[in-house]
């Protein structure tokens, strides 16, 4: 594929869904949960960034623990499952979720470039301490970003502009990468050049904001930016 990339000196990854597998927490309790797993994990990911939306909206920011709790609770109810070990177990799921297999590899070799990576991500800086320590990338990343610096949720371009403040590389230089296809708008509509990995065959957003490629892992992303 030609690259439509240009002049790119960092890449900075979305955590959830993008390098660590959000239903993985649901799914390692799938002898608990049964025909549930699936859509509970649905539910709690949907709920969980709703949420993000909303407190932003109302400016009554808690950080992404707080948030992955709550939205836990509500699906729970919604899926009539009452079990207090079972909440206690996802949540501690949550906090070492399973990354994607070519994660790994795509990152030694975006460092082996050269390229400077960096995580931008709604999580807490403790939960995403924990994941990346889990997933054994932390030594792949130069930074690992939380909006808990900024206090509200992606897509405020406040975030965005974070990663072009801490990596002290201008937003035309930066390729942001997310599976989340709101969230890549939201890159696009700051002025970073933008990937979207559609890891789950959706349509595309209608937000007017399009990705520069869409890919459906990350297995090819370091030949299109080196
Ligand atoms: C994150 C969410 C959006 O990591 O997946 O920021």
């Amino acid at each position: 594929m030609t690259s439509p990339f240009t002049d790119i000196k960092a890449c900075v990854f979305d955590a959830y869904g993008t390098l660590l597998d959000v239903n993985s927490a649901a799914l390692r309790c799938k002898d608990e949960l049964g025909d549930k797993a699936e859509p509970l994990a649905e539910t709690w990911r949907n709920k969980q960034l709703q949420y993000t939306w909303l407190r932003s909206l109302m400016q009554r920011h808690e950080d992404f623990r707080e948030v992955t709790e709550s939205s836990l609770d509500f699906s729970l109810e919604a899926h009539e499952i009452s079990d207090d070990a079972l909440r206690t177990r996802l949540l501690e799921l949550f906090e070492v979720l399973t990354p994607y297999p070519e994660v790994a590899p795509m990152l030694e070799d975006l460092k082996k470039a050269g390229m400077a990576t960096a995580i931008l991500s709604n999580g807490s800086p403790q939960m995403l301490e924990n994941a990346t320590t889990s997933a054994a990338i932390d030594g792949l990343l130069d930074h690992v970003l939380s909006i808990e610096d900024v206090g509200v949720y992606k897509p405020d371009p406040k975030v965005y502009q974070l990663a072009v403040d801490r990596l002290k590389t201008p937003k035309e230089n930066i390729c942001f990468v997310s599976s989340n296809g709101w969230d890549a708008a939201g890159a696009a509509a700051f002025g970073f050049q933008v990937a979207w990995c559609n890891r789950t065959g959706q349509p595309s957003e209608r937000l007017n904001f399009p990705p520069k490629v869409v890919l459906t892992d990350l297995s090819g992303l370091a030949e299109l930016v080196i």
